[in-house]
């Protein structure tokens, strides 16, 4: 496989970062119903984000759940080769392999390695770690990334990358790839006005800055509740989200009103708020999206970014919200 030029490169990533796609929803039905009758208005969507310039798009090996397993790199990569070379060439396709118990070693990856270059049929620019194995086998993830780190060197991917990973961990794992010669490219983290943690002082986007790597923000839109105008609790398919949004819901209301107003003087959807406020602290986020609609309000946030004192009221309203009890809930496996 050719290892594709990346565009999420921290050394060329613009002071106002893209968007990226999240694909999290292909082929999960557990948490997002997912259905293949869904799967011409997920190819609608793909092209779309394409034509709108939506051209990073971000995966994983344990997306896809039961008999779905690894859907949502085998929809990503027959969409991909049905687009002609010019127009794939100029996309990023990030996956995560997952570090499972069983993976174990510096070859640890390697099978799992091969089955998303064929799921994704070759079009593979960045591999990262899902997560990080730190609260309880920490002594396994090392030999993995040192794995990935070979493939890089075997020029059978471009870049690597991390996800879930403390600013701790992340500036100690950095230092054994650099002794290496391998850059580590992006860190992915929750970041979204409900998961503030990352932008604290001292927290991950400040090592980002720091040492050059590109910082990507999961679940911006906080599973789709900064996604919808204050009022009316929304109908979110799935239980677990169901019960977040019981919860989150009423504690977020001033936040959702400040942003509908935002939203409302740039012609735009709440949604794309979420987005800018991220991209407004130098990360790039990655929208889930799933309908055309979707990619339509993400793709709109690309025209236009926030004030500095917007940012600054969103900032404090964010901090009212997440005091106040409306918080995302952390990832489990985010080291420190
Ligand atoms: N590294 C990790 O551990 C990790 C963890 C989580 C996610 N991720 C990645 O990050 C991506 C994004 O995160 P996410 O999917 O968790 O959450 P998200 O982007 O915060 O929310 C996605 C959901 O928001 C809703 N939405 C999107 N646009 C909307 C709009 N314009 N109006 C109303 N609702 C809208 C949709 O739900 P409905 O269709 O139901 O309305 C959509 O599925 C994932 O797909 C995945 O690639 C990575």
């Amino acid at each position: 496989m050719e290892a594709a030029s990346l565009t999420i490169d921290a050394s060329d990533v613009p002071a106002t970062p893209g968007i990226g796609v999240g694909t999290w929803a292909w082929g999960n039905q557990f948490l997002w119903g997912y259905d293949p009758d869904q799967d011409a208005e997920l190819e609608a969507c793909f092209r779309r984000a394409v034509e709108r310039g939506l051209l990073f798009f971000d995966t994983a090996d344990s997306y896809g759940t039961g008999r779905f397993h690894g859907r949502s790199e085998s929809l990503l990569g027959r969409f991909c080769a049905s687009l002609e070379p010019t127009r794939r060439e100029a996309l990023t396709v990030a996956t995560k392999l997952a570090p499972f118990p069983w993976r174990l070693g510096r070859r640890g990856y390697r099978s799992a390695f091969e089955a998303s270059c064929l799921r994704l049929q070759g079009k593979l620019d960045l591999v990262q770690l899902h997560w990080s194995t730190a609260r309880y086998l920490p002594w396994q993830e090392l030999p993995l990334l040192e794995g990935l780190a070979d493939l890089v060197q075997e020029g059978r991917v471009a870049g690597l990358g991390v996800s879930n990973l403390g600013p701790k961990r992340l500036r100690w794992l950095h230092g054994h790839l650099a002794e290496r010669g391998v850059p580590l490219r992006s860190v992915q983290v929750q970041l979204s006005l409900l998961s503030p943690d990352p932008i604290a002082p001292g927290g991950v986007a400040e090592v980002c800055r720091e040492l050059g790597i590109a910082l990507i923000a999961y679940s911006p839109m906080a599973l789709g509740l900064l996604a919808r105008p204050a009022g009316v609790a929304p109908a979110l398919s799935g239980a677990p989200r169901g019960l977040l949004a019981r919860r989150v819901w009423p504690r977020i209301q001033p936040l959702l009103a400040v942003m509908e107003t935002i939203a409302r003087s740039r012609g735009g959807d709440v949604a794309a708020v979420a987005l800018n406020w991220c991209r407004a602290h130098g990360a790039l986020p990655l929208a889930g999206l799933r309908r055309v609609s979707q990619v339509d309000a993400a793709a709109a946030a690309l025209s236009w970014q926030l004030s500095e004192a917007e940012r600054q009221e969103l900032d404090s309203l964010s901090r009212t919200c997440v005091a106040a009890g409306g918080a995302m809930p952390a990832n489990p496996f985010q080291s420190a």
